[in-house]
């Protein structure tokens, strides 16, 4: 039975540049899917598949992150005064207690094998997740959920995969598989961005890891690779004869909220899923496409 995983690391450094103007002031993920900020969803997700620990890998100026998951004594006593309990309750259920959160700032983007290594001493030696908020996953078993059981079983390094098409396969890590059980695939190699035309499969890893503390190991050398940058896959890939690396085909559908038209997307998509907003939201969407 593998080690219980108590703890999450979100890369969070990232400028958003794609998203300016609105990402001027405000961090990228703070920007909201329907009410919520992008950050809160994959928070949410954590706390569902039972992590209690949270590492943001982040930079200078992102305080709104830490802050949003923070108690914010004068709005909380405002709405007391005001007897908005329901609205009270959505501010309070976003506290991550203090002790639990933690902040590294990373002064340098130099890849997301360097984020996850600005999170080793925080992390130390148990199995720890990494969780990228831009990938957001709508499914009935939180995507982490399913990744933490999987684990379980099997151990070592598992990451969400799914199948993208074969011309997008240079914008993944990409697994080479050994062999597959049900939704787990045995790797026996990755390759960070592969050309189409040398990519061992079309098996994408999303935003969703469970890793051993090995990979720090393989982190600390400070290798870079594809985009000179230095990349959490290939420290992953050179632990390979280490420990067992799995892919998971997750349930459910990924929206990458990384781009503009997956940003919309995703509103759409969770929009039509959220309880007090589908059947309004629905007609809307339709007559829209008629038109
Ligand atoms: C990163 C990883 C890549 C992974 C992807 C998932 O790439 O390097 O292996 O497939 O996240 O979203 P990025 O999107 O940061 O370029």
């Amino acid at each position: 039975m593998a080690q219980r995983v108590r703890k999450a690391v979100l890369p969070v450094a990232g400028l958003g540049t794609r998203f300016l103007p609105a990402t001027k002031v405000i961090p990228k993920e703070m920007i909201p899917v329907i009410d919520k900020p992008v950050v809160q969803y994959a928070i949410e997700e954590a706390r569902a598949a039972g992590i209690e620990e949270f590492i943001f890998v982040s930079a200078e100026g992102k305080q709104a992150i830490p802050a949003h998951f923070s108690a914010q004594p004068n709005l909380e006593r405002q709405l007391e005064e005001k007897g908005k309990t329901a609205e009270l309750k959505l501010v309070r259920d976003a506290i991550i207690p203090p002790g639990k959160i933690h902040t590294v700032i990373q002064h340098n983007p130099l890849g997301l094998g360097h984020a996850v290594w600005c999170a080793k001493e925080l992390v130390g030696n148990e199995p720890f997740a990494v969780i990228l908020p831009d990938d957001m996953v709508l499914s009935d078993v939180p995507c982490l959920r399913q990744l933490i059981d999987a684990h379980a079983k099997v151990g070592g390094h598992v990451v969400a995969v799914e199948d993208v098409a074969k011309d997008q396969t240079n914008r993944y890590g990409i697994l080479d598989v050994l062999s597959e059980e049900g939704r787990l695939a045995k790797a026996k190699g990755l390759v960070e961005k592969p050309a189409p035309d040398v990519a061992p499969s079309t098996l994408a890893i999303i935003g969703r890891y469970i890793l051993d503390p090995i990979v720090f190991v393989e982190l600390d050398k400070k290798l870079t690779g594809a985009g000179n940058e230095i990349q959490l896959t290939d420290a992953l890939s050179r632990t390979l004869g280490a420990v067992p690396f799995h892919g998971y085909r997750f349930e459910g559908k990924r929206y990458d909220c990384g781009t503009r038209v997956g940003f919309v997307e995703a509103n759409v998509a969770f929009g039509l899923a959220h309880p007090e907003m589908r059947d309004r939201l629905r007609p809307l969407v339709e007559a829209l496409l008629k038109n």
